[in-house]
């Protein structure tokens, strides 16, 4: 099966080329333009989309060598994202579907992070624990098949990605904030603030707004009257902020880990870029024993190559979609299941 991957849902245009589940092409045009508004402004990522949608379909086909005809499988963002963004690349997917007769898969954006391990040589394997960390999103899941997917925690309040985003400009370092705070980090001291991580009433739950709320305190009472903070403190708060949201993710992570029967662990979405998680990531896997799959960087930002696989999975289990979903802002999963419900499968 060959399938043309699209993905539109924030700042990445991306299209991809999907021979079964060897990635022919993945192209990615980032909207570095957004740095300047300290974040994503949702119009400008509309029309930038429209502006290369098309020719990153020609240059990714020309790049896996094929052309539309070679092509089975159409899948595409539906959601969730921002609403403009999507509906340039899903409309854009959905007709070429519809005037070459492909098949169509609507594709939910979390469920392609979350199987973005399958891209990676080395394959995760069922029952996997997903730690999914991105902009949007901070879930742990455990995955029995490509069909059945137990929530088993999330964030109740900022999600990772957002926490890092939020922190970095609050401390001066701009947007986006993962990759400068990871930054200043290298060259901090980890242990210098002990940032607090939260105990929560749902086990398996997240919350970073605590966290973000003490940094903020910290600023506030160590350079008052908006002094400018020097470079070497900055490196130390970027270091222990780092450190405390690693700390909070892996803890959840461990205890998934004594209480449910795993064959493998996936670290996926933008926040798995981030060197410090990965390697605490491979070290807990270490610890009990397990395989552990973290897609390479090209794989955890988003991109159309997880979008082509997810379209793939989902066809290759045997399900079927119709040209008559829309994409939607909040497009929700149905193959998330409860925990309470999940013993009656
Ligand atoms: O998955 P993604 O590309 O987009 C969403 O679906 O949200 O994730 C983007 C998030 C941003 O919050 C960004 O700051 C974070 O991933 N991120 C990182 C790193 N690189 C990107 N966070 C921590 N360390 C990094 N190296
Ligand atoms: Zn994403």
């Amino acid at each position: 099966m060959t399938v043309l991957g699209i993905e539109s849902s924030c700042d990445e245009t991306s299209v991809a080329v999907l021979k079964d589940d060897v990635v022919l092409a993945n192209l990615i045009s980032s909207q570095d333009f957004h740095i300047n508004f300290g974040g994503v402004v949702p119009e400008l990522s509309s029309r930038a989309h429209i502006q290369i949608i098309t020719s990153l379909v020609k240059d990714a086909l020309a790049k896996a060598g094929c052309t539309l005809d070679d092509i089975d499988t159409i899948g595409a963002t539906a959601g969730p994202g921002l609403i403009g963004a999507l509906l340039v690349g899903y409309t854009f997917a959905r007709g070429l579907a519809f005037a070459k007769k492909k098949i169509f898969v609507p594709v939910n954006h979390i469920e392609g992070h979350i199987f973005s391990g399958f891209l990676m040589d080395d394959k995760p394997e069922f029952p996997l624990l997903v730690l999914a960390v991105s902009g949007g999103h901070t879930l742990l899941l455990l995955a029995k098949s490509f069909t059945e997917i137990i929530k088993l925690g999330s964030t109740i309040d900022d999600a990772a990605g957002e926490a890092f985003d939020k922190v970095a400009k609050m401390i001066g370092l701009g947007y986006p904030g993962g990759p400068k705070i990871q930054a200043f980090a290298e060259k901090g001291d980890k242990m210098k603030i002990p940032f607090p991580i939260a105990d929560l009433k749902g086990k398996y739950d997240f919350s970073f707004s605590g966290l973000k709320t003490s940094v903020l305190r910290y600023v506030q009472k160590e350079y008052p009257n908006g002094v400018p903070i020097p470079e070497e403190d900055l490196n130390d708060i970027a270091a222990s902020f780092q450190n405390a949201v690693v700390r909070a993710l892996l803890k959840k992570c461990e205890l998934a880990l004594k209480e449910n029967e795993i064959s493998s662990m996936s670290l996926v979405g933008g926040v798995a870029a981030n060197q410090e998680l990965r390697n605490a990531f491979l070290k807990l896997g270490e610890k009990y024993k397990k395989k552990v799959v973290i897609p390479k960087l090209e794989y955890c930002g988003d991109n159309a190559a997880m979008i082509a696989f997810r379209a793939h999975s989902l066809i290759t289990a045997g399900e079927s979609f119709s040209l008559e979903t829309d994409a939607f802002p909040n497009f929700s999963s149905k193959y998330f299941i409860n925990p309470s419900s999940a013993n009656s499968l």
